[in-house]
């Protein structure tokens, strides 16, 4: 398979424009996808979500999916969880095909990948720490001492140490999301998928936030797929970016290509979001961004 960035659908761009420019993001060129979805076709009864849905992730990376509410963003990452089942077509994962496996068939690929539910989920009945525990205790036989060891560095990972014994009622916004990332990370999972992680939360607490995407790449070596509003927070985070729009993905590019794409529905996306939203991070502080005046340029922030 080519490792150019891909396109589908007709990207009504007039002959002047370059409408995807290829360049290519710092991963692994070569290796076959991780994640693939090809061809998926998935209605909830009249109402068609993709008609011919394609994108393959690599391993190591990580994706953004970006697109207007209502377009199939979270329905894309339960789909790869079974919690969405599509109607045809194929999605792979590491070279297994998931489309009509069993629930049974599942629970392997469930330890693998990691959802990190819209709003966090966190059980409101359970503590932090048992919180954080609960899929250990799902995919483990841990003894007490081993989980609450596992619990302890998870919770450390993300910034939040000794916080075992609190309720998720006694926390913050930005506390809460990364108890969630705790949980969600809990298990040593391969693939981790995050639908509106910095959803609701101010500047600081997203910035947090996309540091630890960044840093659980990083230093977990997990594969992610981020579904986000923000755009800022999607040039942070991402390698790659994929616009889902007219029932399937329109364009997945590099992120400097994203940013540079002359696609209406991507050039829309890119500057209605960068108006409206808060400064964009050191992403667009680049030479290439200061020189255009039709990007908003960063405050006060350094490289
Ligand atoms: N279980 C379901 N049953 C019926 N319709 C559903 C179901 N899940 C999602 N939908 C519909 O599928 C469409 C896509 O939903 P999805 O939640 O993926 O949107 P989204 O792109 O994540 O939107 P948002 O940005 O608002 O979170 C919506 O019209 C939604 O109402
Ligand atoms: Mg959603």
């Amino acid at each position: 398979m080519s490792d150019a960035p891909t396109t589908t659908g007709t990207p009504a761009a007039t002959a002047d424009e370059v409408p995807f420019i290829q360049d290519e993001a710092p991963f692994i060129q070569d290796e076959a996808p991780f994640i693939e979805f090809v061809g998926v076709r998935k209605a909830f009864g009249e109402k068609v979500i993709y008609d011919d849905l394609t994108l393959s992730v690599r391993r190591g990376e990580t994706l953004t999916i970006l697109g207007g509410s209502g377009t199939g963003k979270s329905v894309m990452l339960k789909l790869l969880i079974g919690l969405v089942r599509a109607d045809s077509g194929s999605i792979r994962f590491d070279g297994q095909e998931l489309h009509g496996r069993s629930e049974e068939a599942l629970l392997p690929v469930r330890r693998r990948i990691s959802m990190l539910f819209q709003g966090g989920a966190l059980f409101d009945s359970l503590s932090v720490g048992e919180n954080v525990a609960y899929p250990l205790r799902e995919h483990f036989r841990l003894s007490d001492a081993e989980l609450a060891e596992r619990v302890k560095k998870k919770l450390a990972l993300v910034g939040l140490p000794g916080i075992e014994h609190m309720r998720p009622a006694e926390l913050s916004g930005g506390m809460r999301k990364r108890v969630a990332i705790a949980r969600a990370i809990a298990a040593d999972p391969e693939v981790l998928l995050y639908d509106e992680p910095t959803t609701g939360l101010d500047p600081i607490n997203t910035r947090r936030i996309n540091e630890l995407i960044r840093s659980i790449q990083r230093d977990l070596h997990v594969t992610s797929l981020v579904v986000t509003h923000d755009m800022a927070s999607a040039f942070m985070v991402s390698d790659r970016m994929a616009m889902l729009a007219d029932r399937r993905i329109r364009a997945t590019l590099s992120r400097d290509a994203f940013r540079r794409s002359s696609d209406p529905a991507i050039y829309d996306f890119v500057h209605a979001m960068s108006s409206t939203d808060e400064a964009p991070l050191d992403s667009l502080s680049t030479p290439e961004h200061a020189a255009r005046s039709d990007v908003p340029q960063p405050k006060g922030v350094s490289r």
